[in-house]
């Protein structure tokens, strides 16, 4: 069942991926380029608490005054804050930096998911994505995206956060060996466009033969929220 969900996820991302200026084209080996884990550890520090379409115009803004994690390592802090101004939750800024001169010290981004984990700013979240979208090591991704994909397919009514313990379990079984950052990057895009939270559209899911929560009727409800 996690083959069949995966497999039949990779090949709608195929498909409809969404075009993004940090991303690779689906199904590209992972580029050997430096400029590659640079840019989407990037991304998803300004993903984190803002949506897509605020943090592109940013994401060019800043890889193209700095190209490089070395340039932004050797950027005054002053004039990456005052880059960053309109994006909100400044300390990710602070953090950026401080980041950017731990990596260029250290000679490029670390591979796995435990050395990203270490640097600052990381969270478990982005450590998985970077070790699985940059580096194309298998990492299981889970953000509030994957959250509502997951406890809908397998239909999990128990109220988060406790739910968060069998909706990990079951993220790691769906995961595939191969193409990790792929499939995390086409739950993303199924959870922003598809499995949305009110009003999901279910009849173009390409999971809807297999989505239990469908099947159990109202997906919507899912994941519960917290007792008040
Ligand atoms: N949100 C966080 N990371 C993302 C990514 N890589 N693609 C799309 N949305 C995201």
């Amino acid at each position: 069942m996690g083959d069949d969900i995966s497999s039949t996820l990779l090949g709608w991302y195929d498909k409809y991926a969404r075009s993004l200026p940090w991303r690779s084209p689906p199904g590209e080996p992972v580029p050997d380029d430096p400029a590659w884990p640079y840019r989407v550890w990037l991304s998803e520090v300004m993903l984190q608490q803002t949506t897509v379409a605020a943090v592109k115009p940013y994401f060019e803004k800043f890889t193209r005054i700095w190209p490089s994690v070395e340039d932004l390592a050797a950027a005054p802090e002053d004039d990456v804050m005052a880059a960053w101004a309109g994006l909100g939750y400044y300390s990710r800024a602070r953090n950026l930096v401080k980041c950017a001169r731990e990596v260029a010290g250290q000679g490029g981004f670390p591979r796995t998911e435990a050395e990203l984990r270490e640097l600052p700013g990381l969270g478990a979240y982005t450590a998985a994505a970077i070790a699985a979208i940059a580096f194309g090591e298998r990492a299981v991704v889970v953000d509030a995206n994957v959250e509502r994909v997951v406890s809908r397919l397998f239909n999990i009514a128990e109220p988060l956060p406790a739910a968060r313990k069998i909706i990990r379990e079951r993220a790691e079984e769906i995961t595939p060996d191969d193409r990790s950052g792929d499939f995390a990057q086409a739950m993303m895009d199924l959870g922003s466009g598809i499995c949305t939270s009110k009003a999901p559209r279910c009849l173009l899911c390409p999971l809807q033969g297999e989505c239990a929560g469908l099947k159990a009727g109202e997906p919507e409800r899912l994941p519960v929220k917290p007792p008040k």
